[in-house]
């Protein structure tokens, strides 16, 4: 049977959201229904109503969530009615070329719901990263759930769904990050302070934030940053290297995305140190550096893509991190709304003001 449930949808480019009732089709096989207790906003989103990831309106937007399983498709074995869960997108496949040369997180033939959701009049929904969890209840495929301990705070378990993971995983498995090393945090929104949680869990002993809001840097430090540097006012480069004796930082994470900040990221990293880029450009951004510094580095530059993280590996082990508390995935809650909220949250992250707001259900 299906059912109706409030979801909010984002109708056309740049038109504010809005609160409307959504249909929910009966899960078809390996389909799952979760009801939704949390759901982050994320910059995506906006990125979504923007018109900025594709033109397939409408959307449903929401993709950093937690809830309970409600009922379940023919053939559902990888969950049941009643498990908690975190919400993933990236439900790998097992088959395609990445997950059967052993790089699952490469995988690009991930799961979704069999069925798509739709307005009362029938208009199919495209559910952002193919989950649409601003809403009581949304539709996925059952790798796109993850059990956890229900002893975390959905509010909380929810952020791992994307950016916080998107920033924990651009330290640990981009980067590499590990005992000793010097690491540079370019950005300390959502995805950078949680680049320098990440760092601090793996041993890194010097880590330095950077950016341009004061605010953003006393935050960084909370995560675990040991130096601070304010871009627009120091020079970042020469901060950065001043601080790890002249040579530059083993990692340097660039969690904004801009080319400022992925120069100043290859500058200001060793010799034979890894750029991480993990915040996206957008399409027109370009580079000019010349490129015997490219030669004449050695290193890696990697870009991080969820923080190439695999769901059923790293949340639970990260929820559980956080429940004997080692993580403080709490901290990244600024602030909890109703699922009325969503617009205006949309202006307080403009504003730099949080970094999440949490819709809670
Ligand atoms: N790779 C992934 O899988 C993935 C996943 C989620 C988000 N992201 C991306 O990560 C990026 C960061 O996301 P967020 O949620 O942390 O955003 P955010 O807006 O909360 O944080 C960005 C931070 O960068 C700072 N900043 C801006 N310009 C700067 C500059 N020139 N120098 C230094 N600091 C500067 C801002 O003050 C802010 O604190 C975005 O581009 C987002 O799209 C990537
Ligand atoms: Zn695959
Ligand atoms: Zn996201």
């Amino acid at each position: 049977m299906s059912q109706t449930v409030t979801g909010v949808i984002a109708r056309a480019e740049d038109a504010p959201v809005e609160t409307v009732p959504i249909v929910i089709p009966d899960p078809g096989p390996r389909d799952v229904v979760v009801r939704i207790q949390a759901c982050g906003v994320c910059h995506t989103d906006l990125t979504y109503r923007e018109g900025g990831i594709n033109d397939e309106f409408p959307f449903l937007l929401g993709h950093e969530a937690a809830g309970v399983v409600e009922t379940v498709g023919d053939a559902v074995t990888h969950v049941a009615p009643g498990d908690y869960v975190v919400l993933n997108w990236r439900a790998v496949c097992g088959s395609c070329r990445a997950c059967k040369r052993g790089r699952p997180h490469l995988c690009f033939d991930t799961f979704n719901a069999s069925k798509p959701m739709t307005l009362e009049d029938g208009t199919e929904l495209t559910p952002a990263l193919g989950i649409g969890a601003f809403a009581d209840k949304t539709l996925v495929h059952e790798l796109q759930c993850t059990k956890v301990d229900s002893a975390i705070d959905p509010a909380v378990a929810g952020l791992l769904g994307c950016g916080v993971m998107a920033g924990l995983g651009a330290a640990v498995n981009t980067g590499g990050v590990s005992r000793g090393d010097s690491v540079a945090v370019i950005g300390c929104g959502g995805v950078g302070d949680a680049a320098i949680m990440g760092a601090r869990l793996a041993g890194a002993t010097t880590i330095i934030a950077v950016d341009t809001d004061q605010t953003k840097l006393d935050w960084a430090r909370d995560f675990g940053a040991t130096h601070t540097v304010r871009a627009g006012q120091t020079d970042v480069v020469e901060a950065v290297r001043e601080l790890t004796d002249g040579f530059g930082a083993d990692v340097v994470i660039d969690a904004v995305g801009v080319p400022e900040t992925y120069e100043q990221a290859f500058y200001a990293r060793d010799l034979a140190g890894t750029v991480v880029l993990v915040g996206v450009p957008t399409p027109e951004m370009r580079l000019e550096m010349p490129l015997i510094d490219f030669f004449s580095h050695g290193g890696a530059l990697k870009s991080s893509w969820y923080g190439d993280c695999l769901p059923e590996r790293d949340f639970p082990m990260y929820v559980d991190l956080h429940l004997q508390g080692r993580l403080p995935l709490d901290a990244f809650v600024t602030e909890r709304i109703g699922i009325d909220g969503v617009e205006a949250a949309f202006d307080t992250m403009k504003g730099g003001g949080v970094l999440r707001s949490v819709v809670v259900l």
